[in-house]
């Protein structure tokens, strides 16, 4: 069997650190909101090229939180993209906010700037939540741009992209997460920079915003017990900070062999000459994608799906990210979107496969993927 994804593996490889970085958590008897969550934010957040870092429960809670902090309330117009997971959405929803999505370019499966200059012209937006879809990091420099040129606030969604780049024409080199108001994180197990549980993080240059979501985390107390706003029990466990101290140690290296994944499915899908088309790895001097998922197309629904079945049949495991955009589900009926609104989201959904990656994911794995795939093409 050829795992999508594998988190054994990688444990192997870190179990004595794990073991002692968590007992020492328990040891020291302090589990919630201690030096482990304090440091893994400076971390976090100066790694990112920013000045605060807020650990809490879940990415979902993270888009919450900060959306709530940067002042979305009901009936402002939040702007997403309909290709990405339920959560980007769901929260400025969950706000009473009005919805509106943008659709996404073909080649990056990221929210098309055009259009969302378009929607800007348009609609008074309160903010936008770009998200670098699986690790590839969307255009920062026109979404800086966008941002100055009508005053939007942006947060941008890095759940998938821990680590990604993106090179402005001055030649300056900015991590994603770095240019919106606020940006989010994921800790979710399978995530470039995972827990072994639920986790996240919200991170900004504003002390405002900053503020704001650290009394949010805590039921909306400054002081506790005295509550200035209803906000949630949303903390990062001190457990899961330790954790991701001891991985973070090892994020180069691990996106360095994703890269190296990627390249090697690059090299066979050349060689063989397959009608897929993949994401390109080129050599730009920065990691403007750092392949959380290794996401191909095909020509159609009908040529996808017989794909899936016969990698399934071949004990090789597959996934569709996402088998129907946001805009056609039915808990969003009442945004009054249609089928045929969002093009490229929709033929996106039909024709996208995830093939297995992860560090540990070794070349033999993927050489048997590829002519497995030769199969059923
Ligand atoms: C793009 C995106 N946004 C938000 C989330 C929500 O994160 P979490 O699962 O930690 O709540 C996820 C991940 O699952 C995601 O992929």
């Amino acid at each position: 069997m050829i795992p999508l994804f594998d988190l054994t593996r990688q444990y192997m490889r870190i179990r004595g650190e794990i073991l002692n970085a968590i007992d020492r958590v328990i040891s020291s008897g302090r589990v919630i909101l201690g030096e482990n969550v304090k440091k893994l934010e400076e971390k976090v957040a100066s790694f990112v090229g920013v000045k605060h870092g807020i650990g809490v429960a879940s990415g979902s809670d993270a888009l919450l939180i900060a959306l709530r902090a940067m002042g979305v309330e009901k009936g402002d117009v939040v702007v997403t993209t309909p290709y990405t997971f339920f959560a980007t959405a769901s929260a400025p929803y969950r706000l009473g906010a009005r919805v509106i999505f943008v659709d996404v370019e073909e080649s990056t499966f990221n929210m098309d700037p055009n259009q969302l200059e378009h929607v800007l012209k348009k609609e008074k937006v309160k903010a936008v939540i770009p998200v670098h879809l699986f690790g590839r990091t969307m255009d920062l420099e026109a979404l800086s741009f966008l941002k100055e040129k009508y005053g939007v606030m942006i947060l941008e969604d890095c759940a998938q992209s821990f680590g990604s780049e993106w090179k402005f024409k001055n030649g300056e080199i900015k991590k994603s997460g770095s240019v919106g108001d606020a940006a989010i994180f994921s800790f979710f197990p399978t995530k470039n920079l995972g827990t072994y549980g639920d986790g996240g993080m919200i991170v900004t240059n504003s002390e405002k915003i900053a503020e704001e979501c650290r009394m949010l985390r805590v039921h909306g107390a400054r002081k506790k017990y005295f509550h200035e706003k209803v906000g949630y029990n949303s903390r990062l466990d001190e457990i899961h900070a330790a954790v991701l101290s001891v991985k973070f140690r090892y994020l180069e290296k691990w996106t360095e062999e994703r890269l190296r994944a990627a390249k090697t499915y690059q090299r066979l899908f050349e060689e063989k000459g397959l009608p897929v088309i993949y994401p390109r790895v080129e050599e730009k001097g920065f990691k403007y994608h750092v392949f959380h998922q290794y996401v191909v197309l095909f020509e159609n629904e009908e040529t996808r799906d017989r794909m899936r079945e016969g990698l399934s049949e071949r004990e090789i495991q597959t996934a569709v990210y996402y088998p129907l955009p946001l805009h056609l589900q039915k808990c969003f009926k009442g945004l009054g979107y249609r089928e045929g609104d969002f093009p490229v989201a929709e033929s996106l959904s039909k024709r996208s496969l995830a093939l297995p990656i992860f560090p540990e994911l070794r070349d033999e794995e993927i050489e048997e993927v590829v002519s497995t795939m030769e199969l059923f093409v």
